[in-house]
């Protein structure tokens, strides 16, 4: 099966999307909200592309749209070029002092934004709530609300029961916009948009060595998960080669 993306004839396997094809290739589509550990979602709207076929074109998000055999792609037409933009200028007003939303806007050619200026610092991608979902397993926060009052929180703006802070929605935040550091005992994750802005962990204490490693609400959650023996994380991973 074959498809063309920007001129260039392609293969590509059943089910992959235009923008996987396009990565495999290094054809460059601009994306913030998509992660290959969860399912796409299409919420930031970055990957448009341009799609034509039998003489039909319209613009469609690649990160979930299949490739299809005979497809004619560009990701870089007049039409996707103006869409983009508008988008990123949309993103750049939401978050307009994030230097990862900065840098993306003008690598895209967006210096300013015609729209009302807000300081977010979340544009609302989900892959926080989906890694936490799909991947760990521990649905820690949502998205709640709706329009322009949507945001994502735990239930009822307080620190999560269910939080295990292992910090995957740190590693997978397009923006940078979760962070945690450990201190001591303690695991501080700051979430800047987020009524609670912080919450703490306490950390477990290696047997051998005393280095604080990792969350005892994760490991926990690991022993309950997979049924492994507390014991097995009396050590920290160095002390256990
Ligand atoms: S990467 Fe496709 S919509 Fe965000």
């Amino acid at each position: 099966m074959k498809i063309t993306i920007d001129g260039r004839e392609l293969e590509f396997k059943e089910g992959q999307t235009i923008l996987q094809v396009a990565q495999e290739n290094n054809i460059y589509i601009p994306t913030l909200c998509y992660n290959e550990a969860v399912k796409a979602y299409g919420a930031c709207r970055l990957c448009i592309v341009e799609v034509e076929r039998r003489g039909r074109r319209r613009l469609v998000t690649s990160c979930l749209y299949p490739a299809e055999d005979g497809l004619n792609v560009s990701t870089n037409s007049e039409r996707v070029k103006a869409d983009r933009k508008i988008i990123m200028q949309l993103l750049l007003a939401r978050c307009p002092n994030n230097e990862v939303v900065i840098k993306l806007a003008k690598k895209l050619g967006v210096e300013t934004t015609p729209f009302k200026l807000e300081d977010k610092n979340c544009i609302l991608c989900g892959l926080c709530v989906r890694v936490c979902e799909e991947v760990v397993g521990a649905n820690a926060i949502s998205s709640v609300a709706r329009g322009v009052y949507r945001e994502i929180a735990a239930p009822y703006y307080e620190q999560s029961d269910s939080c295990i802070g292992c910090g995957s929605c740190v590693y997978v935040c397009p923006i940078n916009a979760i962070t945690f550091q450990d201190k001591g005992s303690k695991r501080i994750l700051t979430m800047p948009n987020h009524k609670m802005k912080k919450v703490q962990f306490k950390l477990k204490k290696c047997v051998k060595c005393g280095t604080y490693w990792a969350p005892e609400k994760q490991i926990e959650f690991i022993c309950k998960t997979t049924g492994q023996p507390a014991e097995m994380f009396d050590l920290c991973p160095d002390c256990r080669d």
